[in-house]
């Protein structure tokens, strides 16, 4: 079983109260739903039934706070094209696969984190994206006890900047919830360590 969480640090209740759950229909059928924030027409969290989830994460060398100047940007111009095609590709993809491929080769206008969730046992990866193309690739790998990853907004590779603790925290309550006992209740907890 898979299990894809991600939250978002709202600086300001402004964009919390704005949050809302979306569902794209297609002749009458639930396509693809996400979460996103009233007027924003980008998905920056979604999920294909049977095939697969996507998340998106400022890839940040910028302040955090970039990235809320950003949506709020986008809310006011309606969309921005690194969240487009999170939605582009719950739209079109056929499966895992057919997303990582989209959402790691196709141009954007900004470096940034997506990670994707399949359907099968082991599809789950982390794409570190340049704007041209992927950077890294980052799968699960179950076998090698690779059984979680964590993806905050700094390159896996490397240390994160020293007062940004949220990697650690997320890694010990992931390591002290063990793999035996993850659902979407505890992987919930976990996200709020
Ligand atoms: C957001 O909603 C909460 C609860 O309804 C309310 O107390 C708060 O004032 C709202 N914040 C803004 C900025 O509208
Ligand atoms: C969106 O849906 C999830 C899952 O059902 C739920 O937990 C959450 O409260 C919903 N959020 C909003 C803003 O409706
Ligand atoms: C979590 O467990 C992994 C695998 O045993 C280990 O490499 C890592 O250092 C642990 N991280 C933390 C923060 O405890």
């Amino acid at each position: 079983h898979l299990f894809h969480g991600r939250n978002l640090d709202y600086p300001h209740s402004v964009l919390r109260n704005l949050t809302i759950n979306i569902s794209f229909l297609k002749k009458g059928e639930v396509a693809y739903t996400g979460t996103s924030f009233a007027g924003y027409v980008g998905l920056w969290t979604g999920q294909s039934p049977n095939k697969f989830t996507v998340s998106g994460d400022q890839r940040g060398s910028e302040h955090l706070w970039n990235w809320w100047k950003n949506i709020v940007s986008a809310i006011l111009y309606r969309r921005s094209p690194v969240s487009w095609l999170v939605r582009e590709t719950l739209e079109e993809a056929e499966d895992f696969q057919d997303a990582v491929m989209r959402l790691s080769k196709i141009p954007i206008i900004t470096g940034v984190y997506y990670i994707v969730g399949g359907v099968r046992p082991g599809e789950g990866v982390v794409i570190t994206r340049d704007r041209k193309g992927p950077a890294d690739i980052w799968p699960l790998e179950p076998v090698d006890g690779g059984w979680y990853r964590v993806e905050t907004n700094f390159d896996h590779w490397l240390p994160p900047p020293a007062r940004d603790h949220r990697r650690e925290a997320a890694n010990k309550a992931l390591n002290a919830t063990g793999q035996e006992h993850i659902n979407a209740d505890t992987l919930f907890q976990a996200s709020t360590a």
